[in-house]
């Protein structure tokens, strides 16, 4: 494991996170909103980081993105380790925040105390990100009593996903964003230093923003909140099925992966690949004519 690049040189911390809330101070009353997206990999840890994103999420994600799973519930301890070592090494400005996956902080709490330190001590997380509000109380205030810090994810949590009947927008009557509304207070009052609003309407979303002291971290809940996260592939043009209307896609690299094979292809079989540029040759040889196989 990579030790955690220490503060300063514009390193981003958790207090640093909190003092992008709007009026956390008198002198930060017009902060930049926090920027946040997910990485799995080295390669793409190095290239968001370096870009200036603010906090880097191993999200379990992870199981839909990259492992081909239906839904993040498979995910495991092992899996998500693994990943949070490797955007570890990628990544030295941005916070690093691993996601907890379903099944490792449900039950035992000392348990999940346990599990969230072994992304501290073996994976080189600086923060875990736990689903959940009022029934998450005890799980994020332990946490946060083992200095751990803890990221909040409310409204449409993906491991409640049987539980909620599919991949749905909550907190739409009054009664379900009440709800919501107490999920985002007992995440604060637990302890945690922001909260993730997964698909809310943006009304519910801004009163949450405006109401809580910590940052509020928006995926499909409106540009009110205090930052805003996407997975990766989904702004990519990575991902495959349905696109939620909540992602804007920046660039379409599936196409331009595919159209690159596509060509590779071609050009191994017609014999354009490699080219004598490309060959190392035995000292004194050098063929200034492909010699391109025929067929
Ligand atoms: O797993 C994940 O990627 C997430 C974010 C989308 C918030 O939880």
């Amino acid at each position: 494991m990579s030790a955690v690049p220490s503060a300063g040189h514009g390193k981003i911390t958790v207090p640093g996170i909190l003092e992008r809330k709007p009026g956390h101070s008198p002198q930060n009353s017009a902060v930049a909103k926090i920027t946040c997206l997910t990485a799995y990999d080295y390669p793409t840890a190095r290239l968001l980081d370096e870009a200036g994103v603010d906090v880097l999420l191993v999200g379990d994600s992870l199981g839909m993105v990259v492992l081909g799973y239906e839904s993040t519930l498979s995910v495991t301890m092992e899996d998500m380790l693994h990943h949070t070592r490797i955007v570890r090494r990628g990544t030295r400005r941005a916070l690093l925040v691993a996601d907890m996956p379903y099944g490792s902080y449900h039950d035992d709490l000392h348990q999940a105390v346990r599990n969230a330190v072994r992304f501290v001590k073996e994976a080189g997380a600086e923060a875990v990100k736990v689903e959940g509000g009022v029934r998450r109380m005890e799980a994020i205030s332990r946490m946060v009593e083992a200095e751990i810090p803890v990221m909040g994810h409310i409204g449409l949590t993906p491991q409640s996903v049987n539980a909620f009947g599919g991949f749905r927008v909550q907190g739409k009557s009054e009664e379900a964003a009440d709800q919501v509304m107490r999920d985002a207070r007992a995440v604060e009052a637990a302890g945690a230093f922001s909260v993730v609003l997964e698909s809310i309407p943006r009304e519910l979303a801004a009163q949450i923003t405006a109401e809580l002291r910590i940052p509020t971290i928006g995926i499909g809940a409106g540009p009110d909140c205090d930052g805003q996260i996407l997975v990766i592939h989904d702004l990519l043009g990575l991902s495959f099925g349905h696109k939620p209307k909540f992602v804007r896609r920046y660039a379409n690299v599936g196409d331009i992966i595919s159209t690159a094979v596509a060509e590779y292809c071609r050009d191994v079989q017609q014999g354009h690949f490699p080219s004598d540029e490309e060959s190392y040759h035995q000292p004194g040889e050098h063929h200034s004519a492909p010699l391109a196989r025929q067929r």
